[in-house]
């Protein structure tokens, strides 16, 4: 995408860490989000398929997708602008490599937007299915024909934008991960920019995973927090809110259990290049913070309550912030390199500018240039190709132009010397010398 790296200008390292800060909280944002929506609509189809005659899990798969389409601005503010703002992020913090990173983000942008629009109409089919079943239920026998035909495409479209949701948002999360995971590894960026490279690195699988998993622990915590923060709902219908605790407990308790497994196994693919004890660090707390989880779900399924449903859903938050932070730390070991290229780069970039706006305030230095020119041919107190200058400095004492003229243009003064060749000085250097020279002979 050179479009995005024409608007690039090259950064300060401040602002490179702070576009760094930027990243982490994109992802504290886009990460859980994209996780429940993946995990919801996932269970949704699940549920609907396998057992969509029994109306527990019609309802369930019903309110699944519902709850995390509750809004559209929501999938707008907490999926669409974190993809293009870290997009733009790494424009910035990979310009001058040969990635296509921030292109990538955008393809994924594109595909999640496609997945967004399958997923609102897979919600509100359901609906509509509901209402043609209520309808015919009715018996109303007007025009029987239309409606079986307008129920038939409706519970076709539904089915399919389901399915195709999925498809995209599945699309959209790997070449996310697959493209975050390529700008962490330095080492690969010489031979592996490209999509296929990209799609089969293991790196990529193995996160894929991670997120899938993650994805649905995150949401039973979610599905619990939903039903059970209050009390009073549970006597609503109680046989539903039983099926759906269980279910969630179940889920939640499995997956928390295999995600460690996970978690080590992507601390081992990561390259080399990024290891530091920060990552370590964060991943042993991010293994620590699942450990309690599986303790809670696990408490909890025994007794078959959703007491700590809340405590869960904080831990999540905290243990998606130290598996993104820990990442965000390899990508940082990994590209030292790179970052010191982008800050000489800066420099050079600050340098042009300043000349160009005539600001350049070079230091001129009087005894760097004697030393660099005059000292040849003179010193202080000996005789070299010039005399010393002990000798004939004292004569321009009070006469500072003068002397700046003839280092400025020497001309023939004593017959027992050859002439003195012209050295070249701009004048500013010919008063620095000067004023240099004049103080530091001998009276
Ligand atoms: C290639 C040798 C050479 C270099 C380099 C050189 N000078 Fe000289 N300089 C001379 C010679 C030879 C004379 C004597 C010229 C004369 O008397 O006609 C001289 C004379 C002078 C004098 C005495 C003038 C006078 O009125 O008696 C000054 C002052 C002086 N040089 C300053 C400088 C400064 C300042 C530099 C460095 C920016 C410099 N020179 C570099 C060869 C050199």
């Amino acid at each position: 995408m050179d479009f995005l790296d024409n608007l690039v200008l090259p950064q300060s390292a401040h602002h490179m860490v702070l576009l760094k800060y930027l990243l982490v909280l994109t992802y504290i944002i886009l990460i859980p989000y994209l996780s429940i929506l993946f995990s919801s609509l996932a269970l949704s189809l699940y549920f609907e398929k396998r057992f969509g005659k029994d109306y527990k899990s019609y309802r369930f798969a019903k309110e699944l997708i519902d709850q995390i389409t509750f809004n559209k601005s929501v999938s707008f503010a907490l999926g669409i602008v974190p993809l293009l703002s870290s997009a733009f992020c790494y424009a910035q913090l990979l310009h001058l490599t040969r990635l296509d990173v921030p292109g990538y983000i955008l393809t994924a942008a594109l595909f999640f937007i496609v997945a967004l629009i399958f997923i609102y109409t897979y919600k509100y089919t359901f609906h509509l299915k509901d209402i043609f079943a209520f309808a015919s239920q009715k018996g109303n026998d007007s025009c029987p024909a239309e409606l079986e035909s307008y129920q038939k495409k409706a519970a076709r479209l539904h089915k399919r934008s389901g399915l195709y949701g999925l498809l995209f948002l599945v699309i959209a999360v790997y070449l996310f991960i697959a493209s975050v995971q390529l700008a962490a590894d330095s080492g690969s960026w010489s031979t592996s920019n490209n999509l296929l490279g990209l799609i089969f690195s293991l790196k990529a699988f193995v996160y894929f995973l991670q997120f899938i998993v993650a994805s649905f622990a995150i949401t039973s915590a979610v599905i619990l927090y939903k039903y059970f923060r209050n009390d009073s709902i549970s006597s609503k219908d109680a046989e539903y809110l039983g099926f759906v605790k269980n279910f969630a407990l179940r889920l939640g308790t499995v997956s928390t259990i295999i995600l460690p497994l996970l978690i080590i196994l992507n601390v081992i693919v990561k390259p080399i290049e990024s290891f530091s004890y920060d990552v370590f660090g964060y991943a042993l707390l991010s293994l620590f913070v699942v450990l309690i989880l599986v303790i809670l779900f696990y408490v909890m399924l025994k007794e078959s309550s959703a007491k700590f449903a809340s405590l869960l859903v904080y831990l999540f938050v905290v243990l998606f912030a130290f598996m993104i932070i820990k990442d965000q730390y390899a990508f940082d070991t990994s590209t030292k390199k790179q970052f010191a290229i982008l800050e000489a780069n800066y420099e050079a970039y600050q340098k042009k500018v300043k000349e160009e706006f005539g600001l350049v305030t070079e230091v001129i230095n009087g005894a760097e240039i004697y030393n660099g020119k005059c000292i040849a041919c003179h010193q202080f107190d000996r005789r070299l190709v010039g005399p010393p200058y002990n000798e004939v400095l004292p004569k321009y004492e009070g006469k500072q132009e003068q002397l700046i003229q003839f280092v400025l243009n020497p001309v023939k003064v004593n017959p027992e010397y050859p002439p003195m060749p012209n050295q070249g000085l701009k004048p500013k250097e010919a008063e620095a010398v000067v004023e240099y020279l004049l103080m530091n002979y001998k009276k």
